[in-house]
């Protein structure tokens, strides 16, 4: 709850930033500042969505400053996040299906296009676990619902409940009216997505969540699915996703912005152009918010949003911190 109530100051400080510029890009200090930034680089660098990136961050910093892989920085870092039950779109606390059940879907990628992902997975408090297992453990990329608990079972993690009270009042409160309607910003497409350069150059990324509140049982959206919620090409650059899952799927948004990268792009050039294709390719995007991180490998960043609201964390060498993506007008 407390995650939310942030997320709604900062729609209503994105929204006045919104009203301020009356068309194109905003333009912030921040913005500016991390443009400074990537005209040299940064390496290590690790990059989170939204708030709760930040706690991520610390964990994944400890790893990567210490000469850690970038692969172990981004799963651990999300683990953490995975596991507080305040957060009610990850993990344990994560709001439920309109069934009254969590579901939880994740991805993860190395350096050497390797990924794993899990979907539709249930009473397992470490999802981004069960994809780097199976990864690293199966000849498999992608496991969903039953078999992916008794895999994760199978590889030592335990059977958690992971509907809390909180959560299980919100869901008996939602249930009064049964009215499925997304609200920009706050109705839990805070995913978390983490991407990380460690200092031997390789770029990793993670993304997990619990998805949207009262979806349909068996709603899928698009953090588990490489190319959209994710995507690593330690040539280039990574990307990761959040919002709503259906319009990043739509347009292979992580993949997007990577090839936008390969093109030439900078990673907040590249960001931009995928929330472009995404308004491009949805009639009405009013109530409708995607937002994109990117690095690449000289450890240059972007991200951006399609409404404002959408923060990310940062640390580098030289920066620790939250900073505000840019957004496009309507
Ligand atoms: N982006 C998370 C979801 O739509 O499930």
């Amino acid at each position: 709850m407390k995650q939310r109530r942030a997320f709604l100051k900062d729609s209503l400080l994105g929204g006045i930033a919104f009203i301020a510029a009356s068309c194109g890009w905003t333009s912030t200090s921040a913005e500016k500042s991390q443009e400074e930034s990537n005209l040299k680089g940064n390496k290590p660098i690790v990059i989170s969505t939204w708030n709760h990136g930040e706690i991520a961050n610390k964990v994944s910093w400890q790893i990567l400053e210490k000469g850690g892989t970038a692969l172990d920085a981004v799963e651990q870092g999300v683990r953490l996040v995975e596991s507080d039950p305040t957060g009610s779109s990850v993990g344990i606390g994560g709001l439920p299906d309109r069934d009254g059940i969590v579901t939880l879907d994740a991805s993860i990628m190395n350096h050497k296009n390797e990924c794993g992902a899990v979907a539709f997975l249930q009473n397992i408090e470490h999802p981004i676990t069960v994809a780097r297992k199976v990864m690293e453990e199966t000849p498999h990329v992608f496991l969903a619902g039953e078999g992916a608990y008794k895999f994760a079972l199978e590889q030592g993690l335990k059977d958690t409940n992971l509907l809390t009270e909180e959560s299980k009042k919100a869901w008996e409160k939602w249930l009064e009216e049964a009215k499925y309607k997304p609200i920009i910003n706050i109705e839990n497409h805070d995913t978390i997505g983490s991407l990380a350069l460690d200092q031997h150059g390789n770029l990793a990324g993670a993304c997990t969540t619990s998805g949207l509140a009262y979806k349909m049982h068996g709603r899928v959206g698009d953090s588990p699915i490489i190319g959209a919620g994710l995507f690593v090409d330690n040539e280039v650059g990574a990307a990761c996703a959040t919002g709503l899952g259906e319009a990043i799927i739509r347009i292979a948004g992580s993949n997007i912005v990577v090839e936008m990268m390969r093109n030439g792009m900078s990673p907040q050039k590249a960001c931009e152009a995928a929330c472009q294709r995404v308004i491009e390719k949805h009639q009405n995007v009013s109530g409708l918010q995607v937002a994109f991180i990117a690095l690449n490998k000289k450890g240059q960043y972007g991200s951006c949003s399609i409404h404002p609201g959408f923060n990310l964390a940062i640390h580098t060498p030289k920066q620790n911190g939250i900073e505000t993506a840019k957004h496009q007008f309507i």
